[in-house]
């Protein structure tokens, strides 16, 4: 266990925001997990894994514990499935990779995303036609009050479009430990529909496909258009897609005929944050060291020194803007602290 008072946490999120914490207790394992948990009132802590869907905003006045419990290993396995559990401060990409090295199939279409395993189900992570939902097999998490431990299926999770109830019924309540995966071995879905990915996969002239393909196209395809955070800070997609009803979408449509749009099972319709944002005239917009990215509107950057509060300021000046021209509420998928 390392335990550090008064401490930078830009180090500590993907946007590498300047704040300070109280004390950061870093924890190895679940007895050390336990054991601060027991010594620590739940008010008083401030749970953080990969920091890569929060924008800090101020000074911390509290302990942050930093869950950096690792390990991966295969839990069962038969002709064609195999469940493998990795430990909540695995690195998101690594263990990928991980997988993606034992022809594990299942996870390559996430490739490239920042953050670790544990906040993996928070948000319900997705990219490129696969959501974490579709891989999970189940959780193990510590109740933050009472230490017990608990396991949750799929049914339990509530998952949604970067939603789970994590994030809802339950927030702040559970630290997740451990997380189960069910992957293939030989015989992969591969999900390519992914208009991107089918691009790459034929501008590169690929004809023998598995699962290396897809995840080096997915990479490639990150690599050009969303910043990479040891280099630009960042949390992703700032902002959630707006989900609008039919009649709101078929105005839109009216006005804007080339708008891109995913109709939903409910009649309702998805689109893409990223496409307002640039229609309202902010895409690559810059005010000090915050600003919006310039190969994808959707992405908030810290070009060096922004603090929270300025990105935030920034996020806001979006949300007016594109309300203004729309009449849609951008909602942000990162946590604001
Ligand atoms: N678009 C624009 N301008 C932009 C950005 C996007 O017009 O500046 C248009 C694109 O041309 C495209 C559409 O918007 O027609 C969708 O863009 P893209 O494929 O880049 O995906 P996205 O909807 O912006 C979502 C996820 C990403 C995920 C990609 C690929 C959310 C909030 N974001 O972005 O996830 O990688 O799809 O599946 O759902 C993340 O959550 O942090 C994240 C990066």
């Amino acid at each position: 266990m390392k335990s550090l008072s008064n401490v930078s946490l830009k180090d500590f999120n993907t946007f590498g925001v300047d704040v300070k914490a109280k004390q950061l207790i870093s924890v190895t394992s679940e007895q050390e997990l336990l054991r601060v948990l027991k010594d620590f009132y739940a008010e008083e802590l401030f749970i953080l894994g990969g920091g890569s869907n929060m924008l800090l905003t101020r000074d911390l006045d509290k302990t942050v514990l930093h869950i950096n419990l690792t390990g991966i290993h295969i839990l069962s396995e038969t002709e064609n499935e195999v469940l493998i559990e990795a430990g909540a401060g695995e690195n998101w990409h690594q263990f990928v990779m991980w997988c993606v090295d034992r022809n594990f199939g299942g996870l390559e279409n996430l490739s490239l995303i920042p953050g670790n395993v544990g906040t993996s189900p928070i948000q319900n992570i997705g990219a490129y036609g696969v959501e974490l939902k579709d891989r999970f097999h189940s959780c193990e998490a510590i109740h933050i009050q009472t230490l017990e431990k608990k396991t949750f299926h799929l049914e339990d999770c509530e998952f949604g479009y970067r939603d789970s109830v994590f994030k809802g019924p339950l927030k702040d309540q559970y630290i997740i430990t451990k997380v189960v995966f069910r992957l293939t071995k030989n015989h992969h879905s591969l999900i390519t529909s992914y208009g991107a990915i089918k691009q790459e996969l034929y501008s590169k002239g690929i004809k023998a496909l598995g699962i290396r393909e897809i995840s080096d196209a997915v990479i490639s395809i990150r690599q050009s258009k969303l910043p990479d955070p040891r280099k630009l800070g960042n949390s992703g997609s700032f902002f959630k897609n707006p989900i609008i009803s039919e009649e709101k979408f078929k105005k839109l449509q009216k006005n804007y005929p080339d708008v891109p749009h995913y109709p939903l099972a409910n009649g309702d319709f998805k689109v893409p944050g990223g496409w307002l944002i640039e229609k309202a005239g902010l895409k690559g917009f810059r005010k000090g060291d915050a600003g919006v990215h310039e190969k994808q509107a959707l992405v908030l950057v810290n070009y060096g020194r922004a603090s929270g509060q300025e990105i935030l300021s920034l996020a806001k000046m979006i949300q007016k803007k594109v309300k203004e021209k729309f009449a849609i509420t951008l909602q942000p998928e990162v946590n604001i602290f």
